[in-house]
């Protein structure tokens, strides 16, 4: 195995830093398809910034989420306690924030926990961690509070759904209050697009696309590591700038192994499973839900969808039905962009995975 350097990132790593430099107003998502580096930018850009910045930082992807108790106490860190004599517990907010380093969750302690959970869920959480950033800010630091996978807590139910009370929080946090940056990243791309339609966050956010590696970014990342120009152009024309299959390409490089074979062993396998997923819905159907209905999934409107990437590496929205996308976008298949109203394959080798899988169909 390589270590891997961080790479690139400029346009994305720039638009971050100047929403950080200026006053909070608004709520900014960061989405793209899956493994595209999201996660990875918001690491690497926390990593660079200065200690002014108190980044509250909570990925959601482990986290087993089926009420909003497991929300609230998913963004909480329990400040050890110690009663010795050396240390003394930390009582009050001042002392919590004291001990915040530059990334930390949300520090809390037994007695603030209990007045969390006692009642009127989730806004006891929410008035709590307004308090902290009060203090941070009183220190002299700007507070920054980042949710990595929130569409994790999309079927969440408190009085109607947590999402809305959370996002009303968020909105106070920066509309109103001006007290911290809020970030949320998510690769559910079903998630940003009710997002982008919901009445209540219209004018009060915006969005960060962080797409794979373009040409130039991929041909210099594995310029990086000494490959060979042959290689670069097979490699980008089977699996474009997919971080994370670079690097898988990267490591069978440096045990020698072949990279035309690995190549064509990602290929056969997707292809495969994608062949597989639309057998299974010729012979047994497919069903979704779409807020709270289901809808059987139609064979030839799949494959009529499929079809329209054999010519084309992207489609409209309004080209097919509603189903076929969204069954295809939960299948992880396609990836679907909002605000461009652009339909594309999850990344390039799932384009080609979809040709070879349509083409005797
Ligand atoms: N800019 C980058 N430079 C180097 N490696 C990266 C970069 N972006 C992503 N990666 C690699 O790709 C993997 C997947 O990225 P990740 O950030 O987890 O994707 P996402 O959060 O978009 O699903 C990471 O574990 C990392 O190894
Ligand atoms: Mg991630």
């Amino acid at each position: 195995m390589r270590n891997i350097e961080f790479h690139n990132r400029e346009r994305e790593t720039k638009e971050i830093r100047s929403i950080l430099d200026s006053r909070p107003t608004s709520i900014t998502f960061i989405y793209g398809p899956i493994n595209s580096g999201k996660t990875e930018l918001i690491t690497h850009t926390i990593d660079e910034l200065p200690d002014e910045y108190v980044v509250f930082y909570i990925n959601l992807r482990t986290k087993f989420l089926s009420s909003c108790d497991d929300f609230i106490e998913s963004l909480f860190e329990m400040e050890m306690e110690t009663d010795g004599a050396l240390k003394k517990r930390k009582e009050t907010l001042a002392e919590l924030v004291s001990s915040v380093t530059k990334v930390a969750g949300i520090p809390i302690n037994k007695e603030f926990l209990d007045y969390v959970f006692k009642d009127n869920k989730p806004k006891n959480a929410f008035s709590y961690i307004i308090k902290l950033f009060e203090e941070v800010e009183a220190t002299g630091k700007q507070p920054v509070l980042i949710l990595d996978e929130l569409q994790k807590i999309g079927d969440v139910k408190v009085n109607g759904f947590l999402i809305y009370e959370l996002f009303n929080f968020f909105i106070d946090l920066t509309k109103e209050k001006h007290l911290a940056h809020v970030f949320v990243a998510t690769s559910d791309s079903l998630f940003i697009e009710q997002i982008y339609n919901e009445a209540m966050l219209q004018g009060r956010c915006d969005y960060l696309l962080v797409d794979d590696f373009d040409y130039e970014v991929t041909m210099d990342f594995l310029d990086s590591y000494g490959w060979g120009e042959h290689e670069k152009e097979i490699t980008w024309k089977c699996i474009g700038g997919k971080p994370v299959y670079l690097i898988k390409l990267i490591n069978a490089k440096v045990s020698e192994k072949k990279i035309r074979d690995v190549l064509d062993g990602m290929l056969i396998l997707r292809t495969g499973e994608i062949k597989t997923t639309v057998k299974r819905v010729n012979e047994l159907g497919g069903e979704i839900r779409i807020e709270d209905s289901s809808y059987a999934v139609n064979y030839t409107g799949l494959v009529d969808t499929l079809k329209r990437f054999v010519e084309r590496d992207e489609i409209d929205m309004g080209e097919v039905d509603e189903i076929s996308i969204t069954f295809l976008v939960k299948k992880n298949i396609l990836f679907v962009d909002p605000l461009t109203m652009m339909v594309k394959p999850q990344s390039k080798l799932n384009l080609l995975a979809i040709r070879g899988a349509i083409k005797d169909v």
